[in-house]
């Protein structure tokens, strides 16, 4: 069942299968209009990833499994919208075009058959992944790019479940997204130079600063990242120093936006295990086991501002930081 509209109806292309049947024609297939997007995830990633898209004039086509997930999704947009026009950023008439920019789907084939590019933004489950890449390699048209925003899943085992690994590619956007200047672009073994540098400059077109880096566990940004929060949280654990304490050291000490803990709340300190997990294993080195208070709080349901506990607590509408009572000093 194909899922209700939320804006204009975009201009359809014509497609021309005779045109994309070798590499040069894909590129110029791609290349000749503007792309049409899909993002599959209407989640944190994938609605900002949306939002980026749509508010620089791509048609954006956003599948989810369910209606509410869409509905949720484009309400968050919305409001995020709504905070850059009251920055001044935007207007209200670029809030209303790049909100008709995007249309929503339940039914996944419809909403990623006229993709040019489809950027994946799923839940961070290898198995989950690998059936959504088999799904679309079935059902987009040959030139299309099919981009995954994963955080640390190999490019090249997602390639490998698909007739074209030369079009998979990472394109790792950071949260916010509408904020973040960051995509990491991840190079998969068999990625083509045309499709990278096609995505390269597809996202500095976005307004954003892409990196190009090789596909090995956690790519950059995590490999860097996670051992940090890793740390900060061992440091914890130890009695080392309490949660503001090792937040504001960070945070006044190297001048970081957030504390490491703080951090680790914001992105879900699940996939902060899973990311530590690939990394472990895909490296096979122990200085990046887990540390075990952090496989506790994710046992335990403590994932951070998702789950409303983490090192902090949250509540609706209030942006005070107050540590969770579990790390309160007594
Ligand atoms: N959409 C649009 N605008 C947003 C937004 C959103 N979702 N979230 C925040 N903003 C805007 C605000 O309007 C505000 O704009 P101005 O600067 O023009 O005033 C600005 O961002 C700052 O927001 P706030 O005032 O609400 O809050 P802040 O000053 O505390 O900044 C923050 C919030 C931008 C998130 C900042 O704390 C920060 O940079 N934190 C670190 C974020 C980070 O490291 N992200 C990467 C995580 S790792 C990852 O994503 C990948 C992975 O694989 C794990």
């Amino acid at each position: 069942m194909q899922g209700h509209k939320t804006g204009l109806t975009g201009t359809k292309f014509i497609y021309d299968p005779g045109l994309a049947n070798c590499g040069y024609n894909d590129i110029f297939v791609r290349k000749n209009r503007t792309m049409n997007i899909s993002v599959i995830g209407s989640g944190t990633m994938g609605n900002g990833i949306a939002h980026t898209f749509a508010q620089q004039g791509y048609l954006v086509s956003l599948v989810d499994i369910s209606e509410e997930a869409l509905a949720k999704g484009v309400s968050t947009i919305s409001k995020n919208l709504d905070r850059q026009v009251s920055k001044g950023i935007i207007s209200e008439e670029d809030k209303t075009k790049s909100l008709a920019n995007i249309t929503t789907f339940t039914d996944f084939a419809a909403g990623v058959s006229s993709a040019d590019l489809v950027v994946e933004a799923a839940t961070e489950n290898i198995d989950l992944k690998l059936n959504i890449f088999r799904d679309l390699d079935r059902h987009c048209q040959p030139h299309a790019i099919l981009a995954s925003n994963t955080s640390s899943i190999s490019i090249t085992k997602i390639a490998s479940v698909t007739a074209r690994p030369d079009k998979v590619i990472g394109m790792h956007f950071m949260n916010p997204v509408p904020v973040m200047k960051l995509v990491e672009v991840i190079r998969g073994y068999a990625t083509s130079d045309e499709v990278t540098s096609e995505i390269m400059e597809l996202s500095a077109k976005l307004g954003k600063s892409p990196v190009e880096v090789n596909d090995y566990p956690g790519f950059v940004a995590n490999r860097i990242l996670m051992p940090m929060i890793n740390e900060a949280i061992y440091t914890l654990y130890e009695g080392v120093a309490g949660v503001s304490e090792i937040d504001t050291v960070m945070k006044l000490g190297m001048a970081h936006p957030m504390g490491p803990l703080q951090l680790a709340d914001f992105i879900g300190l699940d996939v902060c295990l899973a990311i530590l997990e690939v990394l472990h294993k895909g490296f096979g080195n122990p200085k990046y086991a887990p540390c075990p208070l952090l496989v506790n709080m994710v046992t335990a349901g403590n994932k951070g501002v998702k789950s409303g506990q983490g090192f902090y607590q949250y509540s609706a509408g209030s942006k005070e930081l107050v540590v969770a009572d579990k790390f309160k000093v007594r």
